[in-house]
């Protein structure tokens, strides 16, 4: 197997599936997307088409991987700030369960190519809930500062607008606060927040049909073998016991780092132990263009070497060979005494890894495998 390549872990992908869908099934009338962009290697998709869950996909390019893959696009939701008229005709092709719209201009344009086809559009307005998160900034989402969604204040007359508009037909409303949230206070605050603004549709005399949550659980980077699945009863529970449904409404959520995350590792393969003044360098054949998070983000991803498991640690510096400062994994790791030759794995890095891969410097896009196609 030539290195780097994602590994991922289906029996484990498979029982975090189950967890989520127990946990779902205590909330009568709700429905799972997986968020697409966390991860679209072809093996893990089939196991989620498999496992039923809907999808939730941000670009048209999304759309078309996952019709080719085989999901029923009669349960995409699509959402994105800039979604390009190419895109907006390829959800009306497939005739995707709903767009989720995050400004007034993009209803028009919507509108104006739903005519063109005869076609009604189901639409979701993605409200911005000013609810901040306990996340890495680049990854918060719902605050009033961030591009996404449409102001809170603006959110009747875009709903009139929608009612107004011939090929639209307004189906509810679409909240997403942020990445990695392991704080469930940040959830019950917005539980909080969207039965504040179903109270003033209530006044109005408006029914959402859909209340759509977003994703943003995160997991556990520090301790994945202690926590190699996120604690989703907890998450559901949150959204039992906190948000106030109308009859007949549905709740849909679109996770995507909690469904993928600790099913992918990225294998590597040392090329040097370099030393030098008071560090000892780990060179993998890894870099940023493989997994950008620790550059991008600062993320913490854990590294054993797998081919030494021995007690005889030291510490090393773990970077990769792109000519960037910031290609670095982690600084002072502790690992079995590591030698040209021996695979590191850098864990976690089932959502957005992969899929973040670049080919800067000219290299190649690392490869994906499962655990069964290795052995
Ligand atoms: N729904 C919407 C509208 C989203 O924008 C996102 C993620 C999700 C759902 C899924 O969120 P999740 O359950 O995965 O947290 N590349 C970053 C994460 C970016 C997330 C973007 N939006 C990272 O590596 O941490």
């Amino acid at each position: 197997m030539t290195t780097p390549y994602y590994l991922y872990d289906t029996e484990l992908l498979k029982k975090t599936l189950d967890e989520i869908k127990k946990g779902a099934a205590t909330i009568e009338n709700s429905f799972v997307h997986y968020a697409v962009k966390a991860c679209t290697n072809p093996k893990v998709l089939e196991v989620i088409r498999d496992a039923g869950l809907g999808i939730d996909c941000v670009s048209g390019g999304e759309i078309e991987v996952v019709v080719n893959a085989g999901f029923d696009p009669s349960r995409i939701m699509f959402a994105g700030v800039g979604k390009a008229d190419w895109e907006i005709q390829t959800a009306l092709d497939n005739n995707i369960e709903c767009f989720v719209v995050e400004s007034i201009p993009e209803l028009e344009v919507i509108n104006e190519f739903a005519a063109k086809k005869g076609k009604i559009a189901d639409v979701c307005l993605r409200i911005n809930p000013n609810v901040g998160a306990h996340t890495h900034a680049n990854i918060v989402t719902g605050l009033s500062e961030n591009k996404f969604g449409i102001n809170m204040a603006d959110m009747m007359e875009v709903i009139r607008l929608c009612q107004e508009l011939p090929q639209i037909n307004f189906k509810g409303l679409h909240f997403h606060i942020g990445s990695q949230i392991l704080e469930m206070d940040d959830f019950e605050a917005l539980c909080r927040r969207v039965n504040e603004l179903q109270d003033k549709l209530d006044a109005a005399g408006i029914h959402a049909e859909i209340i759509d949550v977003g994703g943003g659980l995160g997991i556990d980077y520090e301790h994945p073998e202690k926590h190699p699945i996120p604690d989703f009863e907890n998450y559901f529970s949150i959204f039992r016991n906190k948000l106030k449904l109308r009859k007949g409404q549905e709740l849909h959520f679109e996770l995507g780092r909690s469904v993928v995350g600790q099913c992918g590792r990225l294998i590597t393969k040392v090329l040097y132990v370099k030393n030098s003044g008071p560090k000892q360098f780990v060179i993998v054949d890894a870099g940023f263009t493989d997994l950008i998070r620790p550059a991008l983000y600062g993320a913490h991803h854990r590294i054993v070497n797998i081919t030494n498991t021995d007690d005889d640690m030291e510490t090393y510096d773990v970077v990769g060979p792109i000519c960037e400062s910031s290609d670095v994994f982690d600084k002072d790791v502790r690992l079995s005494k590591t030698k040209r030759g021996d695979l590191l794995a850098i864990l976690s890095a089932g959502a957005y890894g992969e899929i973040m891969a670049s080919q800067y410097n000219c290299r190649r896009l690392p490869k994906g495998y499962t655990v069964d196609e290795i052995d």
